[in-house]
């Protein structure tokens, strides 16, 4: 449950401090200096809570995070690096600095948000898993099985109660198979969109396999 609560947080946080930067970065550029240092003071306690809350939900959210890609990491090191540029930049009133330290958070930012869409795997299953529903051979629950193993697991777990990166438990859902299709479709929150990646075979084949989760319910205790 923290997971979300920092997740929201996490979001809330960074729009306000994009938005004080952003104040800074204007009237630096248009040489008010007066202007901005008395915003600088003004905004100095402000600035040093959503600082603070920007940290601790940003660690707290990467030890709850399933899949740390190759892109996450590139954010929080461009993240990193703007601190030091943009101190410099504000205190030597240097406006090259100034507009490299805001590229390189809002750089930042756009990382966060294509990041989503990393974690999306290349399909590759099992070579014993038959997935032409023609073969007399063919599961629809075994093949939805393979699909999930590759994309859902690491954030679902092989059961459906890992629950990172804020997913929620898949035994304890209440969804109806085209309810759980649409929400392959659109994602939530961490979870990717995958309604162009799976063709709608596929999409049901995880529904199945879902529900099928939801049928051992009594067997291991939650
Ligand atoms: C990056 C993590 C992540 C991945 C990967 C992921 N999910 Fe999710 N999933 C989530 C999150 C987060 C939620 C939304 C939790 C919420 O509603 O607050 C969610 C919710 C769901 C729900 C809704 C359950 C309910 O009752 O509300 C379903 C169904 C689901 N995921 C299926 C899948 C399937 C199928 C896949 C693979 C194709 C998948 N997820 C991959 C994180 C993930």
């Amino acid at each position: 449950m923290y997971y979300i609560a920092s997740y929201h947080t996490h979001k809330l946080v960074i729009t306000l401090f994009i938005l004080i930067y952003l104040v800074k970065f204007i009237l630096l550029m248009s040489g008010k200096h007066k202007t901005l240092e008395s915003f600088s003071a003004r905004i100095k306690i402000p600035e040093i809570v959503v600082s603070s809350l920007f940290l601790i939900t940003g660690v707290s959210l990467l030890f709850e995070t399933a899949e740390i890609s190759g892109l996450m990491v590139a954010k929080i090191i461009v993240v990193g690096l703007s601190i030091p540029v943009a101190i410099k930049a504000y205190r030597g009133k240097n406006k090259l600095l100034a507009a490299l330290s805001f590229l390189m958070i809002i750089g930042a930012y756009g990382m966060a948000e294509m990041n989503k869409y990393m974690i999306i795997h290349t399909q590759d299953l099992p070579s014993d898993v038959v997935t032409d529903a023609s073969d007399p051979a063919y599961s629809m629950v075994i093949h939805g099985k393979a699909l999930y193993d590759t994309q859902c697991i690491n954030c679902h777990g092989a059961d459906g109660t890992l629950q990172m990166s804020g997913a929620n438990n898949l035994r304890l859902s209440k969804m109806t198979e085209d309810q759980i299709v649409e929400r392959i479709n659109t994602g939530k929150m961490t979870m990717p969109p995958y309604d162009d990646f799976f063709t709608n075979h596929e999409k049901k084949a995880i529904s199945e396999y879902i529900l099928s989760l939801q049928d051992n319910q009594g067997i291991q205790s939650q």
